[in-house]
C-alpha cells in the first residue's frame, strides 16, 4: 500500500490506551456485571430546551449547508458567553465553530504547527493529545507536573522544556485526568514565559464550567495574552451533549480565517439546527446544567471521602472536571496492573494513569459518571483491593 506517514505516526496512540475499558465492554456484552468508571461521558440528562430547539430548527428547515466559519447565531452566542465569562470583549469574528473540542484542537494545531516544531504539553495529559500532535508531524514534548504541586504546571518547568523549535503550549484547565485548575497568577506566570519565547497557548477548556472551589481562568481571558491564546471548548460536558459534536475555537482575529480555512477543508460547514441549539444552550440558564455541576461536585466529594484515610490509595479533591486521580503507588503496582486486577477480581473498570503520560504512572483515573450508590460500591472494592495488596507486601 502506498500511503502517507500520518497513520504510522498515529499507530499505538489511539485505542491502545483504552485497552482495559475495551476489555470491560466486551465482558459486559458477554454478561459480566461491571461498574464502569472509565469514560468521561456525563450520565445526566441534557437541557430539554436545547433538545427542543434542535428538533424545532430541524423541522423548520435548518438542515442546509452552513457558513464555513460557523453559523452567525452560534458564533454570536459563543462570543457573548466568552465575553460574559471574562468581561473582555470577544467578537464573533474571532470564533470558529467546530465539531467539538477534539476537532477544534485538531484544526488549531494543524494551523499552527508541522514537522520540525515542538508542542509542549503538561504531563499527565488527556489521552488524545499525543495523536493530536503526531498527526501534524510536530514533536510532542511532555512537561512534568508533580503530585506534590497538585499537578499544577510551574512556569520554571515550562521554561526548562523550551527549545528554539517550541511553538505551542497545549494547556488543559480544568485538567483531565488531574482535576487541576490553573489560577490567574499561574496563567500569568506561564503566559509571561510563552510571550518571552513567542509561543502560542492553546487551551482545552472543555471542563471550564465544571470548576468546584476554584474559579475558572483562561489565558484567552487575560488581556496581555489575547494575541497568543486560543480557547477551545464545547457543550459536550457542560450540557451533557457530546453527541452533538458542537464546539469552538476562539482566537485572535487575524488567526480566525486561517483556522477557518483548515476547518473548511475538513468539514465544509456544520449543522445549522445544532448551531441554533448551541445558541440556546449558551444564551439561557438551564436547570439541568446547574444540577450537573452540583452533582459532579458532590460525587467528587463523596468519592474522596470514601477513599480518605487509606494507606494504600491516596486521593485529593479535584478542583474541577469529572474525574478523581487516585494514587495507588503504595500497592507497588503500576496503574495498568492495578486497573487489570480491578477488572478481573472486582468488576470495576477504570483507566490506568499511564494512558495519560508517564507522570500518570502509579495512578488510576476514576470517572464520576455513575450514580452515588454505584460509585460508593466501586470505591469500596477499589479500597479493599488496594489495601489487600498493600497489606500483603
Ligand atoms: C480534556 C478533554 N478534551 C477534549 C475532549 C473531547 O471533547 P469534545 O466532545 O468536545 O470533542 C475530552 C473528552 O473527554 C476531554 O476530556
Amino acid at each position: 500500500m502506498r500511503i502517507a506517514s500520518i497513520s504510522n505516526r498515529l499507530h499505538g496512540l489511539g485505542s491502545d490506551k483504552w485497552a482495559v475499558h475495551v476489555a470491560g465492554r466486551q465482558r459486559a456484552v458477554r454478561g459480566d456485571d461491571l461498574i464502569f468508571l472509565s469514560i468521561g461521558e456525563p450520565d445526566l440528562p441534557p437541557p430539554a430546551a436545547v433538545l427542543q430547539q434542535a428538533a424545532d430548527s430541524m423541522f423548520a428547515g435548518r438542515t442546509r449547508y452552513a457558513d464555513g466559519q460557523g453559523e452567525p447565531v452560534a458564533r454570536r452566542a459563543i462570543a457573548a458567553h466568552l465575553t460574559r465569562r471574562s468581561g473582555v470583549e470577544v467578537d464573533p469574528h474571532q470564533v470558529v465553530y467546530t465539531a467539538g473540542t477534539q476537532q477544534g484542537l485538531f484544526v488549531v494545531m494543524a494551523t499552527l504547527v508541522e514537522a520540525g516544531h515542538e508542542v509542549l504539553v503538561p504531563d499527565p495529559y488527556y489521552a488524545t493529545y499525543e495523536g493530536l500532535v503526531a498527526a501534524t508531524g510536530a514533536s510532542f514534548v511532555p512537561v512534568p507536573t508533580l503530585p506534590e504541586h497538585d499537578f499544577h504546571l510551574r512556569a520554571e518547568a515550562l521554561e526548562a522544556a523550551i527549545t528554539p523549535q517550541s511553538r505551542v503550549l497545549l494547556l488543559n484547565t480544568p485538567s483531565n485526568p488531574t482535576g487541576a485548575v490553573l489560577s490567574p497568577d499561574e496563567i500569568d506566570a506561564i503566559g509571561e514565559v510563552c510571550a518571552r519565547h513567542d509561543l502560542w497557548i492553546v487551551c482545552d477548556e472543555v471542563y471550564a464550567d465544571l470548576t468546584f472551589e476554584a474559579d475558572f481562568c483562561s489565558p484567552f481571558d487575560r488581556p496581555q495574552l489575547r494575541d497568543r491564546a486560543i480557547s477551545v471548548a464545547s457543550i459536550s460536558k457542560s450540557h451533557a451533549l457530546p453527541g452533538f459534536r458542537a464546539g469552538w475555537a476562539a482566537c485572535p482575529t487575524a488567526l480566525a480565517p486561517r483556522v477557518t480555512a483548515v476547518t473548511e477543508a475538513m468539514n465544509f460547514g456544520s449543522q445549522p439546527f445544532i448551531a441554533d441549539a448551541v445558541a440556546v444552550a449558551l444564551n439561557e440558564v438551564h436547570p439541568e446544567v446547574v444540577t450537573l455541576k452540583r452533582t459532579f461536585h458532590d460525587r467528587a466529594a463523596a468519592m474522596v471521602a470514601a477513599l480518605a484515610g487509606s494507606d494504600a490509595v491516596k486521593v485529593h479533591m479535584p478542583e474541577g472536571g469529572m474525574f478523581v486521580l487516585a494514587d495507588i503507588r503504595p500497592t507497588g503496582l503500576t496503574g495498568e496492573q492495578f486497573a487489570w486486577r480491578l477488572l478481573d477480581e472486582c468488576g470495576v473498570v477504570v483507566m490506568p494513569g499511564e494512558s495519560f503520560g508517564s507522570r500518570g504512572a502509579g495512578h488510576v483515573r476514576l470517572a464520576l459518571t455513575v450514580e452515588a450508590d454505584v460509585m460508593a460500591e466501586a470505591c469500596r472494592r477499589i479500597r479493599a483491593l488496594a489495601e489487600d495488596i498493600h497489606a500483603a507486601r
